[in-house]
This record gives structure tokens, C-alpha cells and sequence, in this order.
């Protein structure tokens, strides 16, 4: 903050207050905020979490009731912290645009930036505990995309094996569902595809695309399956895919660019001949938030550091038939990245006829 000359910067409740502060309050649409300026912090909080926020936090704390206008509260926390109208101010990327609007209205003068300028990079390197966070999350998810591949039969949707994986992760102790994409057939050729009543087919490729929060951290993976033979080409696709993924992890070591993970997925893409088919980033930071930063693009120039958390993510989407991708977390250490994900990164098997899957299955490990 004293880099980028701010006067103090405003959090609201989410993924930047929980990394400071240890904890985030309620989030609605009554304003909260906690203020940090150079020397002192404080909250702002509507009265009724007032208690709550004393058992996570000894900063003071200004509250305002149901049936009071936030804004005279807000002026008080900014005289105790001595904050006052002129200067640049910090706000939350993902602040209401209420909460900011009473910012505004409460210091006009001030401008305003992005917090992230200050606290992604701080979020954006893990220390061990956080690490060992995330890999406890993986783990867990690792069990829930065995469970949502072993839903996995011809006849049954898309949404019913979305709520088998719902039921696994709460199962498992899922604070959050993140994620919860399953896709089928030419749907999975939408890299973004909404869970439908779509039913499962013989010729199917499948992705599920899953992740919760558990201990506040978050976990992202993508595993591919096929109903019976899946759709023509698939291999060929699944296999490049694949090699893909293994050059981006070779690529993500400290002192690299960022651009290069992306570099070294695409090259392979391209070189098979799909480069237009692969239309995304290769991946995105995680931690607190299923996606945070780092972007893990192709001019994206910052240097890899060791604590660095991203995913490894490329696809190929071809409209009509299928897409593939597959997605692993990879963690920077300092000679270079592992992954978090103990699956295998083959396309699961799905019996083409239901009623051989269960003495199939029984046999079938990842
Ligand atoms: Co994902
Ligand atoms: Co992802």
C-alpha cells in the first residue's frame, strides 16, 4: 500500500478479507468493509454481526443498526482511523457496486484502484500451511471424481450425475461446492457448459469439472470418460491433450515466465494441428478462490515463483463432435512443479450398456 501511495484500503466481505484478516463476515447487502490504512485497521459491520466478529477479531469494530443509514457509521470508522477525503484508496475487486457507491459518497474526493494491486501478490505465493490446505482439498476431491465417475451410465443425465457428485462432496465434508460441470457428448465441446438433462449415450466423451472449498482453500480438476468406445477421433484428441498438460508442468519453473506454461501447452496443440481448437488460457491461480490470479496466458510475463498455486488446464473443443480437457493443480517448489491431483489422467470407461457396469466397475480403479 505504501509502494502504490495508498491512503487505505477498503475490503468487503470475500476471498481478500479472509486472506488478511483470518476470517470474512456474512456477506449481504448490508455494507461491511474492514478499513487497513499505514498504521490501524477497523471494521465496519451491521450491528447484528457485531458479536460474531468479536470472537474472530480484536480490531475495533463501528456498527450500525437495520434501521440506520450506514453512511454516518462509515464517517465515524474513517475519523477514529484517521482517514479522511483526498488521496487513492484501495476497494475490493469484488465489492458490490453499492458498497462502493457509498464509498464514493462518503469521501468524493478520493480515487479509487483495484485492492488486487496489493493483495494478489501477496495471495498469490503459499506458504507451507496454506499448501498443505489446498493438498487436504485435493485429496478430498480426488475421492469425489471417483464417486462422480462411477455415476457415470448410459440412460442416466447429466444433472443426475451432477447430484451424485453434490451428494459426494457433502459426504466428504465440502464446505462449498466451487464447481460442478458435468458434460456429455457434443456438449462437452462448450468448454463453459451449463449441467443439462442431456442422458448419457453410447459414443459419449464426458468431462466432469469439479471443486470445493474445505478449510477456506479450493480445489479444481477436470477428468474425461467414454461411453463405450466414445466418439470417433477421441484418442487421438485425449492423447494430445494430455501431452499438452505434461509440457505446461514441465514448463512451470521458477524464474519462468508465466507465458511460458501457456507456451509450452499451446505449442503442442498447435503442432497436432488444433491450435484454433484450443480457445482458452492454459490456467489460473488457486487458493482461497477457485480462480484467482496468477492468469496463466500467453503474455502473461511475471515470473514463476516457489508457493506459487495455478491450474493446468489446455483443451480442445470441436463444435459438433467433442472436446477434451483435462486439469490438474500444480503446485511450484523450487525445482519446479508437482501436481496435487493423485488420479490418473486417462479417460475413465464407461460400460456402452448399463446393465453390464456394476461387475465392470467393481474391477475398474483409477
Ligand atoms: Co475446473
Ligand atoms: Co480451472
Amino acid at each position: 500500500m505504501k509502494e502504490l501511495g495508498w491512503r487505505a484500503a477498503f475490503l468487503s466481505p470475500g476471498d481478500d478479507l479472509r486472506y488478511v484478516a483470518g476470517f470474512t463476515p456474512t456477506p449481504d447487502e448490508r455494507p461491511a468493509y474492514l478499513v487497513v490504512t499505514a498504521e490501524r485497521a477497523g471494521f465496519l459491520l451491521p450491528a447484528l454481526n457485531r458479536a460474531q466478529a468479536e470472537t474472530e477479531t480484536d480490531l475495533p469494530i463501528v456498527s450500525y443498526g437495520d434501521d440506520e443509514a450506514p453512511a454516518g457509521a462509515l464517517r465515524r470508522l474513517c475519523a477514529e482511523l484517521g482517514v479522511d477525503a483526498s488521496g487513492v484508496f484501495g476497494v475490493g475487486d469484488t465489492t458490490r457496486a453499492d458498497f462502493l457507491l457509498l464509498l464514493q459518497s462518503v469521501l468524493p474526493e478520493a480515487q479509487w484502484q483495484p485492492a488486487s494491486l496489493a493483495v494478489a501478490p501477496l495471495r498469490m505465493v503459499k506458504d507451507a500451511e496454506e499448501i498443505a490446505r489446498l493438498e487436504r482439498v485435493a485429496r478430498v476431491t480426488d475421492r469425489v471424481v471417483e464417486a462422480g465417475l462411477g455415476a457415470l451410465s448410459p440412460g442416466r443425465t447429466e444433472r443426475e450425475v451432477a447430484h451424485a457428485i453434490r451428494d459426494a462432496f457433502l459426504r466428504e465434508g465440502a464446505e462449498e461446492i466451487l464447481f460442478l460441470g458435468v458434460a456429455s457428448g457434443p456438449n462437452t465441446a462448450f468448454p463453459h457448459h451449463h449441467t443439462s438433462d442431456r442422458r448419457l449415450e453410447a459414443g459419449d466423451a464426458v468431462w466432469l469439472d469439479i471443486g470445493c472449498r474445505i478449510d477456506g482453500y479450493a480445489s479444481d480438476i477436470t477428468r474425461m470418460a467414454i461411453v463405450g468406445p466414445g466418439p470417433d477421433g477421441y484418442a487421438e484428441i485425449h492423447a494430445i491433450v494430455a501431452r499438452a498438460v505434461e509440457a505446461a508442468f514441465q514448463a512451470a519453473r521458477p524464474g519462468a515466465p508465466l507465458a511460458e506454461v501457456d507456451r509450452a501447452a499451446r505449442r503442442v496443440i498447435e503442432e497436432a494441428g488444433y491450435g484454433e481448437a484450443f480457445v482458452h488460457r492454459t490456467g489460473h491461480g488457486l487458493g482461497l478462490s477457485g480462480h484467482e490470479l496468477p492468469s496463466v496466458h500467453g503474455k502473461n510475463e511475471t515470473p514463476i515463483e516457489p508457493g506459487m498455486v495455478f491450474t493446468i488446464e489446455p483443451g480442445v473443443y470441436l463444435p459438433g463432435r467433442f472436446g477434451v480437457r483435462i486439469e490438474d493443480v500444480a503446485v511450484v517448489g523450487p525445482d519446479g512443479a508437482r501436481r496435487l491431483s493423485r488420479l490418473s489422467r486417462d479417460a475413465f470407461r464407461v460400460p456402452a450398456s448399463p446393465g453390464g457396469s456394476e461387475a465392470a466397475r467393481a474391477g475398474r480403479r483409477l
